[in-house]
């Protein structure tokens, strides 16, 4: 983990509060494990907690990383007005990332991705490409409107889509698509980052199978494992009192690891 005023190449929207940022620095060649995330300053002085943001894309010849987030308050909305050629101070990469060493030339794998939960399955999916695994996407938007990165997911691999409004594609839940393919297709593993209710119904379907890696987020402080702000807790602990550090433990925890 490194921290740096990493340079700003470009600032795109993607959608109503979606914005795709590139960044630029030495901390890319850290870089490397899908899931990980970068913790940033806000460029405010009274906003001190540094915000959380997953990596969606490393291009290491370039030099180059993008994160996509969503306008949520305060933070985010000082990261939208950002330009290119601004500078922006970036601690990472943070976390443990997906395990992909399971993982087999030929296998398939179930990658499972809701609204703003999306961005770091896009270089998990091309990480597994690159190891000869077929990723087949199922993406959860709320709307058609607030969709993003439809064509860059398709261009990967197989993408099946579903919006709970039903204004694209299947009207409902991602899981819902889930349990229609799992008839015809076992995967070796299944991947996935959202809402807890994601996380759950993802757990729920994948009861028995052995490699199943969800994604979790929390309200984060430090970052880097010694506020104790990020914890949530441990399953099957009888005491109740075992927890996990989202930040440096996770993100990324097997199913049945913890309670969401
Ligand atoms: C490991 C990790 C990876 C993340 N990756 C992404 C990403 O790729 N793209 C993205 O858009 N967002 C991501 N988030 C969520 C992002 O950190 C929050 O949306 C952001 O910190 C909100 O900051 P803010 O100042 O705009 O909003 P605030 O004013 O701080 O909060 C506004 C709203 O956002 C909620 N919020 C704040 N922090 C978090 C958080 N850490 N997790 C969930 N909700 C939060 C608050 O409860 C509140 O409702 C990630 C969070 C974690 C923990
Ligand atoms: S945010 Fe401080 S321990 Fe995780």
């Amino acid at each position: 983990m490194k921290q740096e005023m990493m340079k700003i190449v470009s600032q795109k929207q993607l959608a109503p509060r979606i914005f795709e940022l590139t960044l630029t620095g030495e901390l890319v060649k850290e870089m490397g494990t899908p899931g990980q995330f970068i913790h940033i300053r806000v460029p405010r002085a009274d906003l001190l907690l540094r915000r959380p943001i997953s990596i969606n894309h490393i291009d290491a010849e370039k030099q180059t990383c993008r994160i996509i987030y969503r306008v949520e308050g305060e933070g985010t909305k000082e990261f939208s007005q950002l330009q290119s050629g601004d500078l922006l101070d970036v601690m990472g990469p943070l976390g443990n990332g997906f395990d992909l060493t399971g993982l087999n030339k030929g296998d398939i794998a179930f990658i499972v991705g809701g609204g703003i939960g999306i961005p770091p399955l896009y270089e998990l999916s091309k990480q597994l490409l690159k190891k000869g695994v077929t990723p087949i996407h199922f993406l959860g938007y709320a709307s058609k409107e607030v969709m993003y990165y439809q064509e860059e997911f398709e261009g990967l691999a197989e993408t099946r889509f579903a919006t709970d409004d039903g204004s694209f594609a299947h009207h409902g839940h991602v899981g819902h698509l889930l349990e229609e393919a799992v008839q015809t297709i076992p995967p070796a593993a299944v991947f996935a980052c959202g809402a807890n209710g994601m996380l759950k119904a993802v757990e729920s379907q994948f009861k028995e199978h052995p490699n199943v890696q969800l994604s979790l987020e929390s309200r984060m402080a430090c970052g880097m494992g010694a506020c104790y702000a990020c914890v949530c807790h441990v399953k099957d602990d009888e005491t109740g009192n075992k927890s996990v550090k989202v930040c440096d433990e996770g993100p990324i925890f097997k199913a049945g690891e913890v309670v969401l």
